[in-house]
């Protein structure tokens, strides 16, 4: 497990970096998504929370336009770039999402001072927790202030999409920065992707017996990679065809007509969609009429059309839903964007033991490196931490 620095600490080896202090350090946390996946580039629902486990940026406004940034992990030493001539195809490594988020706050007319930026994260990084927007939420935060841009949360949340899909190359839409961004203890966030409402929807396992557990498969994977793309190139489509702006406009009702004219691979991928929008209304009409206990069909059916309709899953997430189960977990799924990364199990908190014994062994059998395993709760949103 990796020990986060304290904001005292970062500072202090900003100022030993770079020979002075910060003007400030920011966080913001990765995410895991309870339902609602690739719902929200087809404009519709979903229900992420924010985690405690952050990303942190100290960063100092230069006088210049020379951008100099270092991180506390991976071997990338101290980087620069000049903020008047940033260039997509050169940037490397984990400086594309500070340096995306320059950029997109240029295309906004922005004028963005050059920096010195030392970061410091505990989001796993390829686990599906959404390493990268934790980086890109603390940075558009930080400079948000330091900049007196004024931007809201929707803004952000604009531009940090605008920094994943056009300088980092990621077709991602706008789950995991909505969750940074606007998270809060205690609450998974339910985003209406359309139009941006949220409404903070309280989910308390420990409160119901219950506990989250995040499997993290360790199959690292990337959403710059084609099969998120083509996935979202085949959802176009169908609602190309079917007529509507976006898929959020099918209903479950309209599926079997669908079925009639879409080719079977379009048609499953739709159905995906529209079902899973569906499951997240549900989620959330039973997370208030009856608490956290009553979800667990939903998860399950989530990650079947995952596997079965849209294709995402892997041999290895499988196994970790299917052996959560047989520990005794009452719903479990693939979170995040898919093919590697983490699933969640909701478990009843007596069988937390055998959920976990469950899915250790059941890797160890199939020869998977070890799965790393934690328990997860909504936490806090991005915040200036000093
Ligand atoms: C990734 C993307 C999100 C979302 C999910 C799938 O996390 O960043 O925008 O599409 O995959 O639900």
């Amino acid at each position: 497990m990796i020990l986060p620095l304290g904001p005292e600490k970062l500072a202090a080896r900003f100022e030993s970096v770079f020979g002075a202090a910060p003007d400030g350090v920011w966080q913001a946390p990765g995410r895991v998504n309870l339902i609602g996946e690739h719902t929200d580039y087809n404009e519709g629902f979903v229900l992420p929370f924010a985690i405690d486990r952050t990303a942190r940026v100290a960063v100092r406004v230069r006088p210049d336009a020379a951008l100099r940034m270092l991180s506390t992990f991976g071997n990338q030493g101290l980087t620069r770039a000049d903020a008047d001539a940033l260039d997509p195809s050169t940037a490397r490594g984990w400086t594309k999402y500070p340096l995306g988020v320059v950029w997109a706050l240029q295309q906004r007319g922005l004028a963005v001072p050059g920096l010195d930026l030392l970061l410091d994260s505990d989001v796993p990084r390829g686990a599906g927790l959404s390493s990268s927007h934790a980086i890109e939420c603390a940075v558009i935060s930080a400079l948000n202030e330091l900049m007196s841009a004024g931007l809201g949360a929707e803004d952000m949340v604009l531009a940090t999409q605008r920094a994943e899909n056009d300088f980092v190359g990621a077709p991602t839409g706008i789950m995991d920065q909505s969750a940074s961004l606007r998270g809060t203890a205690g609450s998974a966030v339910f985003l209406d992707c359309r139009d941006q409402g949220v409404r903070l929807v309280p989910f308390d396992a420990a409160g119901a017996g219950l506990v989250l557990l995040v499997i993290d498969t360790k199959v690292s994977h990337s959403h710059a990679d084609s099969g998120y793309a083509s996935r979202r190139a085949s959802c176009e489509l169908g609602a190309e065809l079917l007529g509507v702006r976006a898929l959020r406009d099918i209903a479950p009702a309209d599926l079997p007509e669908a079925a009639g004219f879409l080719d079977p691979v379009t048609f499953r991928r739709v159905r995906h969609v529209v079902t899973e929008n569906e499951r997240v209304l549900q989620t959330v009409e039973l997370l208030d009429a009856a608490g956290p206990r009553a979800i667990g069909p939903l998860l399950n059916a989530s990650h079947a059309s995952m596997r079965d309709d849209f294709e995402i899953s892997c041999a290895e997430l499988d196994l970790a839903v299917d052996a959560a189960r047989s520990g005794g977990a009452i719903g479990a799924r693939m979170t995040g964007g898919g093919f590697g990364g983490s699933a969640i199990a909701l478990a009843p908190m007596e069988s937390e033991r055998q959920v976990r014994a469950a899915v250790e062994n059941a890797f160890f059998r199939a020869g998977h490196a070890a799965p790393d395993i934690f328990s997860m709760r909504p936490a806090a949103g991005a915040m200036r931490l000093a």
